[in-house]
């Protein structure tokens, strides 16, 4: 792996711990102004100093983050679908020039394994990855998943060695039963994504259950900006994932925060 691929993969999984807290953003690029990401440069600014790298479009990176900003960021670069249409139906929507030019730290491109459009997302990965591979820029392959399939191991595991062997350097998958098994026959770093809002301590259990049974980290969105404390929810976060907290510590930390928040509030 050439020297500037293992620097942007690093700036992604911090190799002090082999860890990595994704704040996932990119949701508006087929399902529009989503639940808490109306106006996002309000949602992403008070977050983005608790998250390793952020995933976004290039159209929210340039009209809602702050060019001077150090943070790594992981470019979703497909999409082309609308939640009106066959959302399988995805195409390469960057070029790697503009990937070059807005100097990201990784590109994501969704795979729809199963899909109607399963062998056009499988070849857009692949050839993502030849550019890439020109460049040294990962490819962050995400495993979307069809409305009539189940998000088991056995699905998640085959969407993800399918990614790894089509040479992603990282897939993004969701957590299931037996994910240990998704984990041994995956070769690349696994992070798992959040999913629907649930109930706080739902998503903390899901993040805490991912990285103890092999997940690198998360990229979480919904459960994070959709909460009622996002600034809690992303430190409750971050210490599953770097400091290795149970998920009762996790969710004193989110109560916490939230207590402040609420104390903000009443003046
Ligand atoms: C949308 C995505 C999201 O980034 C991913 O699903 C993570 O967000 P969430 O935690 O809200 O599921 O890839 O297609």
């Amino acid at each position: 792996m050439n020297w500037g691929m293992q620097n942007r993969l690093a700036r992604i999984i911090k190799p002090e711990d082999n860890r990595a807290v994704m704040l996932a953003v990119d949701h508006g690029y087929f399902l529009g102004p989503t639940s808490g990401l109306e106006q996002p440069r309000k949602t992403i600014e008070p977050l983005l100093s608790y998250a390793d790298s952020i995933m976004l479009t290039r159209g929210v990176l340039r009209t809602s983050v702050d060019p001077k900003s150090d943070k790594p960021v992981v470019l979703r670069v497909s999409g082309g679908t609308s939640i009106l249409k066959e959302l399988s139906n995805e195409d390469i929507t960057v070029s790697i020039e503009d990937c070059i030019r807005l100097n990201v730290s990784a590109m994501a491109l969704s795979i729809f394994v199963g899909s109607e459009f399963e062998k056009e997302t499988l070849v857009s990965l692949a050839k993502l990855v030849d550019e890439g591979e020109k460049y040294g820029i990962p490819v962050l392959a995400v495993t979307a998943v069809g409305k009539d399939m189940a998000r088991d191991v056995r699905y998640l595991g085959l969407a993800c060695r399918i990614a790894a062997e089509l040479g992603a350097h990282i897939v993004k998958t969701y957590y299931c039963d037996d994910f240990e098994q998704l984990i041994e026959s995956c070769p690349i770093p696994v992070i798992i994504a959040g999913g629907k809002k649930t109930p706080e301590m739902e998503a903390l259990e899901l993040a805490h259950n991912a990285v103890t049974h092999g997940a690198v980290g998360v990229d979480m969105g919904r459960n994070i900006f959709q909460s009622d404390s996002p600034v809690g929810m992303i430190k409750a976060v971050r210490s599953i994932v770097h400091e290795h907290v149970s998920v009762k510590e996790a969710c004193k930390i989110y109560e916490s925060e939230k207590g402040v928040k609420a104390r903000r509030a009443a003046g």
